[in-house]
């Protein structure tokens, strides 16, 4: 049976080049992508923001940069939640937007991989927008959220009582917007908020999109033509 994640990450494997640095995020099409980085022997060095993708990198081998020690990022790829026709994006389920969108501005290249279910028309925000706040910003973040027409929610865990702490140590706001008119202008406003680290609504940092659709892959790019691949020959 095909796994069309698989042929996702097939696909943006062939955009990485030898001896480049990139970018990775994190989920399980991304976790395919670094099955092929390890069988097409590519020497790459690794940043990523996600746990989870530094330990499986580490244990096949691969090369993990701190993220720190670099200002450039040759290309990087990454899943979402929902990404729409005009290159707007939602990144919540992770939680760990704020280092995601520092890869996706360091890099030349920033590449979602998604299966057809996640390639809308337009964003439809049935998840909310994830803000990353100091602690201290909590009721003046939470009210002005509540000013701009959506609904703020403390993220809290299952499996811990009370908040969930970023892995910058920060706090988490869900915020539910119901209709958002003008979305690049909802993640300026949001930005803007004094205390909000940085919010999932990417709007400006996409390049390309990889939709694996059940009848093949097809590239969606910002600035150039839109194209097929052929993973079958
Ligand atoms: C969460 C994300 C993840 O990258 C995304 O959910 C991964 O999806 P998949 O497992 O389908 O590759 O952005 O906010």
């Amino acid at each position: 049976m095909r796994n069309i994640k698989q042929e996702c990450a097939q696909a943006a494997s062939k955009l990485i080049r030898d001896h480049s640095i990139i970018g990775l995020g994190g989920g399980s099409t991304i976790t395919y992508l670094i099955q092929y980085i390890k069988q097409q022997n590519l020497h790459v060095n690794i940043v990523t923001p996600s746990f989870t993708t530094k330990s499986l990198c580490l244990r096949n081998g691969l090369n993990v940069l701190h993220t720190s020690f670099i200002d450039h990022i040759d290309i990087a790829f990454d899943g979402c939640d929902e990404v729409d026709k005009d290159f707007n994006a939602l990144k919540s389920g992770g939680g760990i937007h704020t280092k995601e969108k520092l890869i996706a501005n360091m890099a030349n290249e920033y590449i979602l991989l998604v299966d057809e279910s996640k390639f809308v028309s337009a964003l439809t925000f049935k998840q909310p927008i994830v803000l990353e706040v100091l602690e201290d910003a909590l009721e003046y973040v939470s009210k002005t959220i509540i000013e701009l027409g959506g609904e703020p929610n403390y993220r809290k865990s299952a499996v811990k009582d009370g908040v969930t702490i970023s892995d910058n140590g920060h706090l988490l706001i869900d915020a539910t917007f119901d209709h958002v008119e003008d979305i690049p202008k909802l993640e300026d406003q949001l930005n803007s908020i004094s205390g909000v680290i940085d919010t999932s609504l990417f709007t400006k940092v996409i390049t390309k999109v990889i939709v694996a659709k059940e009848d093949g892959i097809e590239v969606y790019s910002k600035n150039d033509q839109s194209y097929r691949v052929k993973i079958h020959e």
